[in-house]
């Protein structure tokens, strides 16, 4: 790199090759010198140059990274959640008085595993259990099956997954289907509703809009849980 480097202008003849500088009273000897002087110089300053250069790259990546409390795979479309500070979330959220424990609770960390949609933390399990297991394991961590009440979720849970998940749906000891937590279905996205079952799966495999199924609720499947 040394001989590379120095290779340029006028200086590049065989004589200025270190070996055939001879200490003798040759008056080229000075120039030599000189060019020695030159070639270390710049060689130094060409690594002063890398060095910052290196600087320049770290600072950088360091300034313009991610940021360190959100992982990208949770930064949604919606404006608040591409913030991560929690003073930005509050002057997003600019909540009445009675609603500041809400705001809190809007501007907390879903947690770790879970993902963030709409003010909604939702969980979606590598693990399977049966439906009501299923349930229990949510309950555990805060929460509870997913029930899913518009278009935007069910979008959303269906990009997250691509398996076979339980959902908080279910006939049990009914003959209506309904949700967990009473809410009637106002929307409905199902799918083939020939297989015998009482509880809801959401199959990520199938397109969004007919992705539930009814599954009979001892089998073991992944899940969704959700808390607010
Ligand atoms: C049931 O859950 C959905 C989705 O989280 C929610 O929109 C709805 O208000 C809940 N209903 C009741 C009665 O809690």
């Amino acid at each position: 790199m040394y001989v590379k480097l120095c290779n340029f202008g006028k200086y590049t003849n065989g004589k200025s090759e270190p070996k055939q500088l001879k200490p003798d009273s040759d008056p080229s000897l000075d120039i030599h010198r000189k060019i020695r002087v030159y070639r270390i110089v710049s060689l130094v300053l060409f690594v002063i140059c890398v060095l910052l250069l290196i600087v320049v790259l770290l600072l950088f990546m360091k300034l313009t990274g991610t940021q360190p409390c959100q992982r990208v795979e949770e930064i949604e479309r919606s404006p608040p959640e591409q913030e991560c500070s929690l003073k930005k979330c509050h002057e997003v959220y600019q909540l009445p008085r009675e609603f500041v424990n809400n705001r809190e609770r809007l501007c907390s960390d879903c947690g770790k595993g879970w993902l963030r949609f709409e003010n909604t933390c939702y969980f979606l399990s590598q693990n399977r259990f049966t439906w009501q297991q299923s349930r229990k394991e949510c309950q555990r961590m805060g929460g509870d099956l997913a029930v899913i009440t518009n278009e935007r979720v069910q979008m959303y849970l269906s990009r997250k997954g691509s398996l076979h998940y339980w959902i908080g749906l279910n006939h049990l000891g009914t003959n209506e289907w309904t949700w967990i937590n009473n809410t009637a279905l106002t929307v409905r996205y199902w799918g083939d509703q020939s297989f015998p079952g009482e509880c809801g799966i959401l199959a990520g495999n199938e397109p969004p809009e007919r992705s539930w199924r009814p599954s009979s609720c001892s089998l073991y499947l992944q899940y969704i849980c959700q808390k607010m």
